[in-house]
């Protein structure tokens, strides 16, 4: 590694935008929370739980994601979840992280919403006062149990709204396209949320399309497959639509093959407002200084276009216009 450009990076300030906070679930959590709550996983050691994650496609990786986010039981585990992935962020230059969680998931074997959130919350808070990290918080539906589920799972979060900043969609995408979740968006956006969705990572296209027109997100997660269609990739640049890519996220899942061949730098190139994020980085093998690292090296980008890079993010982010603009001010001023 070119250790000048990696001290670059890292003390470059970068915003985080794509990051589920269940999957910084290490095995080295995993396991003691497993014993804590008597839940026996099928991988005795953090070595075994580590060789599972090896993923063939999205599907794949949800399965073993899912099944580990089973220990996570109380607030406490929440807590201890969060403050973990805030503090490695902060010593890899992030400044300010929206952050992903999956309710469905929680609520449904029985945790409650109310825990979540005050275990998501206190290691926020926490963040904020020691590294002065600011935060948005953003629950996604579970796009596989449908809209009806989606739009329950809404009613309970507007009993919160003043806990949430936004709301996503995730999880299985291909069969379930944002058309299906319409009116909840509709309901959201009325409730003044923020709204994104994952569109075009394993999905055509043709599903990017749908969450601008239909859900009218304000940024799409991963969107990496819009080059199938170059009317909209003109529309994104036009638009100014960012796009939260992940890419050690895209080649775990088989998205691209290799680091070579990810798009991140033709896109960027034509005038795309990419972003870089880690998603799932407990099972991906990287935070979002890996993420970039990975980028740099693999698609030879310079100094500038990791800059580029950096300004997009806090672009893209729901801070206050005047908070982006000092924020990519100061990454303009940056210098190791
Ligand atoms: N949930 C967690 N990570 C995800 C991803 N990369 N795509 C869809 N759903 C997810
Ligand atoms: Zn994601």
């Amino acid at each position: 590694m070119d250790s000048s450009m990696g001290a670059f990076i890292r003390g470059l300030p970068k915003a985080e935008l794509h990051l589920h906070i269940e999957g910084t679930l290490e095995p080295e959590l995993a396991l003691p929370l497993a014993r804590k709550h008597g839940i026996v996983l099928p991988y005795a050691s953090v070595e075994e739980l580590r060789q599972a994650y090896e993923f063939t496609s999205l599907q794949s990786f949800l399965d073993i994601y899912y099944a580990a986010t089973d220990v996570l039981r109380d607030a406490g585990d929440f807590e201890v979840l969060t403050s973990a992935y805030l503090k490695r962020a902060h010593e890899q230059g992030v400044v300010h992280v929206e952050l992903f969680f999956d309710p469905q998931v929680h609520t449904g074997r029985g945790v409650a919403l109310a825990s979540v959130l005050s275990g998501l919350t206190r290691a926020l808070e926490q963040a904020s006062h020691a590294y002065g990290m600011t935060h948005r918080l953003i629950p996604c539906f579970i796009r596989n149990l449908g809209a009806d589920a989606a739009m329950q799972a809404l009613d309970e979060l507007l009993a919160h709204r003043s806990e949430i900043d936004g709301v996503g969609l995730d999880s299985t995408e291909c069969g379930y396209p944002p058309s299906l979740f319409r009116q909840v968006y509709d309901r959201a956006r009325r409730a003044g949320l923020q709204v994104v969705a994952h569109a075009g990572e394993e999905g055509p296209a043709a599903y990017i399309g749908e969450a601008l027109d239909l859900l009218r997100v304000q940024r799409v997660d991963h969107g990496v497959r819009c080059e199938e269609d170059p009317a909209l990739v003109d529309r994104l640049v036009r638009e100014r639509v960012p796009l939260t890519v992940c890419p050690l996220s895209n080649i775990r899942l088989k998205v691209f093959d290799r680091i070579e061949s990810h798009n991140l730098k033709r896109l960027l190139d034509a005038g795309v407002c990419v972003t870089v994020n880690s998603d799932d980085p407990a099972y991906f093998g990287g935070y979002v200084l890996e993420n970039y690292l990975a980028v740099q090296q693999g698609l030879n980008l310079s100094a500038q276009q990791i800059r580029a890079l950096a300004r997009n993010s806090f672009e893209a982010s729901f801070l206050p216009p005047e908070q982006r603009q000092r924020w990519m001010t100061a990454v303009d001023q940056y210098r190791a």
